[in-house]
C-alpha cells in the first residue's frame, strides 16, 4: 500500500473546518421538519425521595401541548442503563438523583413544552440520601439501590513478596469531577416512519447505543430503528451513553404523536442532569528504596458512581489498571471501588478515570522524590518502563520501543527551552511533570464491542465515498478517515468524501470512545480498500499493460511499480470499471485481537495498544489572589505515526486547555445532589485567552497497531496535563495540595494567606 508521499502526516484542511468556522454547518437545532413538535421533561428536584403523587392534568391543559407521557406509556422496556438495567427511562415510585425523569411533554413550541413540564404536579417525600463515596460504604449508610452501595471492586494484585522499602509515603487525594461543556448541548430529532419504523438523528458518539436503547423502549426490532449521527458539536465522552436518554424520550413522544419530535436541552438543564467526570477519592501508600526505586504501590480508589451505574464500571476498570502509571513496581496492590451515591451519575469523560488516578500517581511520585532527595524528573527516569523492563502493572508486555524516557526527555527539553517573562512580577513560579501510559482501545471488559465497519465506493469519476461506523465529534475523525483512504488509494484527500454514519449503511462498530476512532475506522478502511483492489487492480493492469500484482496507486494515478511514467489517472480506471460493470463498492471490517485477562487478579492484557505521553507545565501563581496562570506546557507524545498533523496538534492543544480547567477552575458545587452552578457564569471553563503557550514533540518511533502504525491521541492529549499542572502549582507554592480543583481560595488557604474575596466565599458550599 502506498506509504511514501501522499497526504499521510500532512496539514491539508479538515473537510468539516470551513463550514464549522463560517457557521454554515447544520446542527440538530437548525433542522425543522413540517409538523415537528418540541420535547421537554419533568425532573426530580430531590436526590432521594418516594414519589407520592404525579398529576399530569395541569400539563395537558397548557396551550400547545400535544402529549404528556409517563412510565405507563412505554410500550417496550422502561429501562435505559447502558450496561446494567438499573436506570428507568421514567421513574415510577422512587427517585435516586436530582434530574430523574418523571414525565415527558411534546408541544408545538419549546416554551410551551417546558412550561407544561413545570406544570406537572409532583409530590416527593424525601428519603435519606448519601453524597460521599466513602461515607456510602459505612454501615448504616442509606442504600441507593437494594443490595448496598458497593457496586463492584476491581483489583490488580501482582508480586506477593513484601518488599523492603525504607521510604514510604501515604496520601489521600480528593479529585473533583468535571462537566463536559461541549459547545452544542444534547440534541436529537425523532421521526416516525409510518407505524412500524423510526429514524433518530442525534448529536452523539454512539449511534449503535441509541439504536439499541430506542428499540428496547419502543419494543421494536433493531432493524426498524435507524439512527443517523447528526453533526456533533463536541462530546468528550458526554455523548457516549447519555444521548440514548433524550433519544429514547424523543422517540417515545414521536411514537405516540406520530409526528417528528425534536429534543434540545437548554444549557442549564444540560448541566443539571447529564453525566459528569467521576469525582474520586484515591488513597496511596507507596514505597521506594533509598535511591528512589519503587518497591511497592498500594492504591485504594473510591469512584463516586452517582445514582445509576451507567458506565461507571467501565471508567473504574480503566482507573484500576492505570493507577500505577508507566512505572515498574515489583509489588502492586490496587483496589478500585465503584460506589453508588445520590449524586448525579458519572459517565465517560476523556480518559475514563485515568486522569484522576494519574493526578494521584504523579503527585505521589513528587512526594517520593522529595522524600528521597532527588529531582522529580530523576525519580521518573529511574522507575520508567523501558525496552528491557516492559511489563505493565497488569503483567502485559509492551511492544518495543517503550518510549517513556524518550517522551520525558523531549518534554523537558522543550520546557527548558522556554523562558518565563523577565523581571520580578511577584508571582510564584513552578514546574510540574505528568506522565501517562494509556490503552488506546477498549478494555478487555468491552472487548466484544471492539470491532468496526467501513464501506468504500469508488465513483465513476474517480472520487470516493467512505462511510465508517465511528463518529466525528470535533476530534477530527473525518480528516483521519479521509487521509487514510486517500493514502491507501493514492488520491488527493479532497477526492474522498466521508459521510455521516447511519446504522442502516454500516455495521455496528461499537462506540467512538477510548481514542479508538482512527485506529478502528482506519483499519476497517484499509480492509475495504484491500478488497476493492482485488477488482480494481486487474482493470488498471489491463489499461497499463502489466500484471495486476504490479499495479501501485499514488499521486492520483494507477501506475506500474518501478516505472512511474507508465500510469493512468484514477479517473480513467474508475470510468473503465463502470463501463465494464465491475462492482466498485467494498466493505471492510476490523476486530481487535482476543486477549487474555483475569478479572479477579487484574492480570493480563487489558488493552490492544498503548500510547505514552509526557507533559511538563510551567505556572505562575499569584500568592495574594490564589489565581494560577499556566504559562507554558511542553507535550511529548508517542503517536506511532502522524495521520493528520493539524488534527494531532489540535487534540493536544485542546486536551491541555480542557485539563487546565478541570484542575484549576471547574468546580461542580453540589448541594445534596443538586448542582448549584449550572451555567458558564459560575462554572468556569477556560477561554482562548487563558490558553498557555504550547510546544509539541511528536515521536513516531513507537509501533502503533492502527493504520500505518498510528496510535490514538484523543485522550492521551488530556491525561498528563492535569497532573503536570497540579504538580507545577504545588512546586510553585512549595507545598502539596491534595484536592482538585485548585480554586483560588484553596491556594490562599494552603499558603496561610488572607482571603481577598472572603465575603463571596462564605456563600459557597463545602
Ligand atoms: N476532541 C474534540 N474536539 N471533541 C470531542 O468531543 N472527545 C475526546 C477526544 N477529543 C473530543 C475530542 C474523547 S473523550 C475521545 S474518546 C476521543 O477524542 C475520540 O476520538 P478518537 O477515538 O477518534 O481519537
Ligand atoms: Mo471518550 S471518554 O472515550 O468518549
Amino acid at each position: 500500500m502506498a506509504e511514501r508521499g501522499g497526504p499521510l502526516g500532512g496539514r491539508h484542511p479538515r473537510p468539516d473546518a470551513m463550514a464549522k468556522a463560517t457557521g454554515s454547518t447544520r446542527y440538530t437545532g437548525d433542522i425543522t421538519l413540517p409538523g415537528m413538535l418540541h420535547a421537554a421533561v419533568t425532573v426530580s428536584s430531590e436526590a432521594s425521595a418516594r414519589v407520592a403523587a404525579l398529576d399530569t392534568a395541569p400539563a395537558r391543559a397548557v396551550d400547545g401541548v400535544e402529549a404528556v407521557l409517563t412510565a405507563a406509556d412505554v410500550p417496550g422496556e422502561n429501562t435505559i442503563g447502558v450496561i446494567f438495567p438499573d436506570q428507568p427511562l421514567l421513574v415510577t415510585d422512587r427517585v435516586r438523583m436530582v434530574g430523574d425523569r418523571l414525565a415527558l411533554v411534546a408541544a408545538r413550541t419549546p416554551e410551551a413544552a417546558w412550561a407544561a413540564a413545570r406544570a406537572v404536579r409532583v409530590e416527593l417525600e424525601p428519603l435519606p440520601a448519601v453524597h460521599d463515596p466513602v461515607a456510602a460504604l459505612e454501615p448504616g449508610a442509606p442504600p441507593v439501590h437494594e443490595g448496598g452501595n458497593l457496586v463492584h471492586t476491581f483489583r490488580v494484585a501482582r508480586g506477593e513478596d513484601p518488599q523492603d522499602a525504607p521510604v514510604v509515603v501515604e496520601a489521600e487525594y480528593r479529585i473533583g469531577g468535571q462537566e463536559h461543556a461541549y459547545l452544542e448541548p444534547q440534541a436529537c430529532l425523532a421521526v416516525p416512519e409510518g407505524r412500524d419504523r423510526i429514524t433518530v438523528f442525534a448529536s452523539c458518539q454512539c449511534p449503535f447505543y441509541i439504536q439499541r436503547a430506542v428499540a428496547r423502549v419502543l419494543g421494536l426490532p433493531l432493524a426498524a430503528v435507524r439512527v443517523e449521527q447528526a453533526v456533533t458539536g463536541g462530546a468528550f465522552g458526554g455523548k457516549e451513553d447519555y444521548p440514548s436518554e433524550p433519544a429514547a424520550c424523543a422517540a417515545l413522544l414521536a411514537w405516540h404523536t406520530g409526528r417528528p419530535v425534536r429534543f434540545l436541552y437548554p444549557r442549564e438543564h444540560d448541566l443539571q442532569v447529564t453525566t459528569k467526570r467521576h469525582a474520586m477519592v484515591v488513597r496511596h501508600r507507596w514505597g521506594t528504596d533509598r535511591r528512589g526505586r519503587l518497591r511497592f504501590a498500594e492504591v485504594e480508589t473510591f469512584v463516586d458512581a452517582g445514582a445509576y451505574v451507567g458506565l461507571s464500571t467501565v471508567v473504574a476498570e480503566r482507573a484500576n489498571v492505570s493507577a500505577i502509571g508507566p512505572y515498574h513496581v515489583p509489588r502492586v496492590d490496587v483496589r478500585t471501588h465503584v460506589v453508588s451515591t445520590n449524586n448525579l451519575f458519572g459517565g465517560a469523560y476523556r480518559g475514563f478515570g485515568a486522569p484522576q488516578v494519574t493526578v494521584a500517581a504523579e503527585a505521589t511520585m513528587d512526594r517520593l522524590a522529595a522524600a528521597v532527595g532527588i529531582a522529580p524528573e530523576e525519580i521518573r527516569r529511574i522507575n520508567a518502563l523501558h525496552d528491557r523492563r516492559r511489563r505493565t502493572c497488569t503483567g502485559q508486555s509492551l511492544r518495543k520501543p517503550v518510549l517513556v524516557r524518550r517522551c520525558l526527555d523531549e518534554a523537558l527539553r522543550l520546557s527548558d527551552a522556554w523562558r518565563p517573562p523577565a523581571g520580578d512580577d511577584g508571582l510564584l513560579r513552578g514546574r510540574g511533570i505528568g506522565l501517562v501510559l494509556y490503552g488506546v482501545n477498549l478494555h478487555h471488559g468491552g472487548q466484544a464491542l471492539d470491532r468496526s465497519s467501513a464501506v468504500v465506493i469508488l465513483q465513476g469519476d474517480g472520487s470516493v465515498i467512505v462511510r465508517v461506523g465511528l463518529t466525528e465529534m470535533g476530534q477530527g475523525l473525518l480528516a483521519s478517515a479521509q487521509t487514510v483512504t486517500a493514502q491507501a488509494l493514492g488520491v488527493a484527500p479532497e477526492r474522498v468524501q466521508v459521510w455521516q454514519p447511519d446504522t442502516t449503511t454500516v455495521g455496528d462498530s461499537g462506540p467512538t470512545v477510548a481514542s479508538r476512532g482512527s485506529h478502528a475506522s482506519g483499519l476497517a478502511i484499509l480492509d475495504a480498500v484491500r478488497r476493492l483492489r482485488r477488482r480494481l487492480d486487474p482493470v488498471a493492469a489491463a489499461l497499463l499493460g502489466c500484471e495486476p500484482s504490479e499495479v501501485e496507486l499514488a499521486d492520483g494515478n494507477a501506475r506500474v511499480a518501478g516505472a512511474p511514467d507508465r500510469s493512468v489517472p484514477m479517473e480513467r480506471v474508475a470510468a473503465e470499471m463502470a463501463a465494464r460493470r465491475i462492482e466498485a463498492i467494498a466493505t471492510g471490517w476490523y476486530r481487535s485481537r482476543t486477549r487474555p485477562f483475569d478479572h479477579e487478579t487484574g492480570l493480563g492484557d487489558p488493552y490492544e495498544s498503548y500510547a505514552i505521553a509526557c507533559h511538563v507545565a510551567r505556572v505562575a501563581v499569584d500568592p495574594g489572589l490564589g489565581i494560577v496562570r499556566v504559562e507554558h506546557v511542553a507535550a511529548a507524545h508517542d503517536v506511532g505515526r502522524v495521520i493528520h498533523r493539524h488534527g494531532i496538534e489540535g487534540q493536544i492543544q485542546g486536551g491541555i486547555v480542557q485539563a487546565m480547567g478541570w484542575v484549576l477552575t471547574e468546580a461542580l458545587h453540589l448541594d445534596r445532589g443538586r448542582l448549584l452552578n449550572p451555567g458558564f457564569t459560575d462554572y468556569l471553563i477556560p477561554t482562548s485567552a487563558d490558553a498557555p503557550e504550547i510546544d509539541i514533540a511528536l515521536v513516531e518511533e513507537g509501533q502503533g497497531m492502527g493504520p500505518f502504525g498510528a496510535k490514538g491521541i484523543g485522550e492521551p492529549s488530556f491525561i498528563p496535563a492535569g497532573a503536570a499542572i497540579r504538580n507545577a502549582v504545588c512546586d510553585a507554592l512549595g507545598r502539596a495540595i491534595d484536592t482538585t480543583p485548585l480554586l483560588p481560595h484553596v491556594i490562599v488557604d494552603a499558603i496561610g494567606g488572607e482571603h481577598p474575596f472572603s465575603f463571596v466565599l462564605e456563600e459557597l458550599p463545602g
